[in-house]
């Protein structure tokens, strides 16, 4: 009889802890400052009370150019390159904005510190709902804020030339995301939070001091991970391809040691990059990978005499791979 009470109870808790564990409902709760977007100025008006100019729908989009593009009225993409004046938080009324790219420019109101950290990306990002790619290069940002996990219409994430050092745990709620790109963010040593993206095709992540492989990502197709600090491919087997799609991967100069025989149920890898790493060995299961067509194995640490009988073996076992060592 008791028991017939305390269920319903518990079961409520449970929920109650399940709300409160969800990052993104307590960050946006705590620090959302709101801004007031004026009513009646449309993005056009919107944009003139930047304190740089930016132009719209220009005929000739030049590298290094700050503009916005416009369609009916409603500007959906806006590029600021190299301003030395802030961003002010008016660009998050801009509600149809598609495409927000940012180099060596700086938010007006990214003076918040977070557990120490100067904050550089506002958390009114996320008024921009309809936001598929964002990229931000060339500034000195060390972290993302959390609710970076509520833009759920990303597909297209890029942060290059940064002072990352990881990526939030929210990411992982991103689950439209196609394409991520990292390159040169010197400090940032783990992508866990990408693991299991169940729409990730291609993930850019070179010159950065990553350690471990991502893993469980069934649409993935080109990962590219020089420049990194990878000294295993533990969990390369949770990387096939599950649309059966070919694949490339690049994982040259880093500081692989050994390969791990699972490798050989990565059976959709059709270009594997390892040169300028440190193996003086290589599992035999490679030699069943028959979808492979390209394999660099340039400047390891394998012997002359070596290299020979290995060229030799692979081209015995599989006519359509071409194999480098020099
Ligand atoms: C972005 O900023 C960096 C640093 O100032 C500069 O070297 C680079 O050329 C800029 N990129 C573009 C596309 O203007
Ligand atoms: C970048 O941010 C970090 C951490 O907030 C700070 O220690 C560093 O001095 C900043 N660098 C520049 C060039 O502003
Ligand atoms: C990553 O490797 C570079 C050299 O390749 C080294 O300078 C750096 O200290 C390493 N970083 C970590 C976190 O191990
Ligand atoms: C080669 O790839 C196809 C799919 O593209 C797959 O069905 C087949 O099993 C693979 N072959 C081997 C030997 O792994
Ligand atoms: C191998 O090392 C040589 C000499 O250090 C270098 O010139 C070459 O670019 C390297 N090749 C690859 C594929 O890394």
């Amino acid at each position: 009889m008791k028991l017939f009470y305390i269920l319903p109870v518990i079961y409520l808790l449970k929920i109650q802890l399940i709300i409160n564990a969800n990052p993104i409902r307590a960050t946006k709760s705590k620090n959302t400052q709101e801004i007031h977007c004026p009513q009646k100025k449309t993005d056009s008006d919107i944009i003139k009370l930047f304190p740089f100019f930016v132009e719209s729908n220009p005929m000739l989009p030049k590298p290094s150019m700050t503009y916005g593009l416009m369609t009916n009225g409603k500007i959906n993409s806006i590029e600021i390159i190299n301003q030395k004046t802030c961003i002010p938080s008016i660009i998050f009324c801009l509600k149809n904005l598609e495409k927000l790219i940012i180099n060596n420019s700086y938010f007006c109101d990214s003076t918040k510190q977070i557990n120490g950290k100067m904050e550089y990306l506002p958390e009114q990002i996320i008024k921009l709902q309809k936001l598929k790619t964002l990229k931000i290069s060339h500034v000195n940002l060390t972290f993302l804020p959390n609710i970076i996990g509520n833009l759920i219409s990303l597909t297209d994430l890029t942060l290059s030339n940064t002072n990352l050092e990881y990526l939030p745990e929210t990411m992982s709620y991103l689950k439209s995301l196609v394409e991520i790109t990292l390159i040169d963010n010197p400090h940032l040593r783990s992508i866990k939070p990408t693991d299991g993206l169940p729409a990730l095709q291609i993930l850019i992540a070179r010159h950065c001091s990553i350690q471990n492989l991502p893993r469980y990502l069934p649409k993935l197709k080109d990962l590219f991970m020089s420049y990194n600090n990878l000294t295993s491919l533990s969990g390369i087997e949770t990387l096939s391809n599950k649309e059966n799609k070919k694949q490339n991967f690049e994982f040259n100069n880093n500081r692989i040691t050994a390969i791990t025989p699972e490798i050989r149920h990565v059976h959709t890898l059709s270009r594997l990059h390892l040169a300028q790493n440190r193996l003086d060995n290589l599992p035999t299961d490679m030699f069943d990978m028959k979808n492979l067509t390209y394999l660099n194995l340039q400047n390891n640490t394998f012997l002359p005499n070596e290299k020979q009988y290995l060229k030799d073996e692979f081209t015995k076992r599989n006519s359509k791979l071409k194999v480098y060592f020099d």
